[in-house]
């Protein structure tokens, strides 16, 4: 199979190539779910090369990926999305066969603040990296076997917001409500006209509410965990009855590389957890789970005293359920973690990794690669 990349004469590069089975750029792979995608990828497909880029935004952590080291398997490059020239020299040095686009500006509450930065990156960020693929003819660099594929990272938000029957499908008109999720739907759009118009082979994956390890905590589950574990009010907007639909992080990544290797180009795959529950069902988990492990709070109360109604997020989504039949049927994914045994795990791991929580929490995680980086 010819190859359109312009690859350096760098020999150790070509050993690479011809090793490497796929050969994978994961676009913000230092945050919360591209970490443990890249995680899952490192430990179970030893001969893929995954290329990590990332801006490192307060939310891209290089702790993350502790443990990981450069090398032939791993290259992680620091960069923007946005950054033109930059993609369109990792797609000639590095002849991609897969694209894995997670990077984005993902926090509902920040594009309400700030929106701007969400058209940005989730927008034209996504454009780029389209156009490089499409310049770059990357869906030619593929060996048999490894189909190509321009994997779109988004999310359920972009179907709008449910009353208290029905579900998202992957037929549902959209109708996306925040500037967070405005800017995902418009980088959904783009990405199924890259596949209609120029034969990009695009897939898009829409799943819905992640919750695990290294989640940055200013997102629901860790937020609460980590303000119940430091006696704080738990800030709970609205009445609490806005339900969501819960997953554990990696039962989302296995549901990706699914699609990786079964799913079909220009195809949508809705990814859910079938686990429903309002916001206040899941902050008295958090709390009681904490009590049993700990004991009480400080003022020897249960921790549920510190919930505290605050008011309602703008434009607050009341329920997002996704109905997830399309890739159990066609693909066989199916999650494997439930919510009592997720929710076990994850609160074991942040009480495990408390320095972790620390470093974001003061700040400090930014100064071990703003050092590194000469940011
Ligand atoms: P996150 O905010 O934890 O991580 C985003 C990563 O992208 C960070 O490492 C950040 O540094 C990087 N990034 C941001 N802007 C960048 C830019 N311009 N160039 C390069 N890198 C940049 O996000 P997450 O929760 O891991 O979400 C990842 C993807 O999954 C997003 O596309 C999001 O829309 C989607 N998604 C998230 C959820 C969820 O529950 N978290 C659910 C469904 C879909
Ligand atoms: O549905 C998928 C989406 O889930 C992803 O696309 C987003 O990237 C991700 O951030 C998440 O969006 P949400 O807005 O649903 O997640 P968040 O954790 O911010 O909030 C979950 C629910 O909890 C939501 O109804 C708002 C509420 N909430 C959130 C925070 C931070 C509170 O009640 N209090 C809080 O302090």
């Amino acid at each position: 199979m010819s190859r359109i990349c312009s690859f350096s004469d760098n020999a150790n590069r070509k050993l690479t190539r011809m090793k490497n089975k796929r050969r994978v750029l994961v676009t913000g792979g230092c945050g919360f779910i591209g970490a443990n995608f890249v995680r899952l990828l490192h430990s179970r497909y030893s001969d893929w090369r995954v290329v990590n880029l990332d801006k490192l935004t307060y939310a891209g952590n290089l702790k993350n990926l502790e443990g990981i080291s450069e090398g032939s398997e791993y290259r992680f490059v620091r960069g923007d999305i946005c950054d033109k020239n930059l993609i369109s020299r990792l797609f000639a040095e590095e002849c991609f066969d897969t694209v894995v686009h997670f990077a984005a500006e993902s926090h509902v509450d920040r594009s309400i603040t700030g929106p701007g930065t969400f058209v940005r990156t989730n927008i034209e960020g996504t454009f780029t990296l389209l156009e490089a693929a499409r310049k770059s003819g990357f869906a030619g660099n593929a060996e048999e076997g490894a189909p190509p594929c321009f994997l779109h990272v988004s999310t359920d938000e972009v179907y709008g917001s449910l009353g208290q029957t029905g579900y998202f499908t992957e037929n549902t008109a959209y109708d996306p409500r925040s500037p967070y999720s405005a800017s995902k739907a418009s980088s959904d759009h783009l990405a199924r006209a890259y596949f209609h118009t120029y034969g990009l082979p695009v897939r898009i994956t829409n799943c819905s509410n992640n919750y695990g390890p290294f989640q940055f905590p200013e997102k629901l589950i860790p937020l609460v965990f980590n303000n119940a574990l430091n006696n704080k009010a738990l800030p709970v907007y609205g009445d609490g009855k806005n339900v969501r639909d819960w997953l554990y992080v990696l039962d989302h990544c296995e549901a990706i590389v699914e699609v990786l290797e079964k799913g079909q180009d220009g195809q949508c795959y809705n990814i859910g957890g079938n686990n429903e529950k309002q916001n206040i069902e899941v902050v008295t988990l958090i709390c009681d789970l904490l009590d049993k492990k700990l004991g009480l709070a400080e003022s020897g109360q249960p921790r549920r005293s510190l919930i505290d109604f605050v008011p309602d997020r703008l434009g607050h989504d009341r329920r997002y359920a996704i109905d997830a039949t399309k890739i159990r049927e066609q693909l066989g994914w199916e999650p494997r973690v439930n919510f009592a045994e997720g929710m076990e795990r994850t609160v074991e791991w942040y009480l495990a990794n408390q320095p972790w929580v620390i470093d974001i929490v003061n700040g400090s995680y930014q100064k071990y690669y703003a050092e590194m980086y000469r940011l």
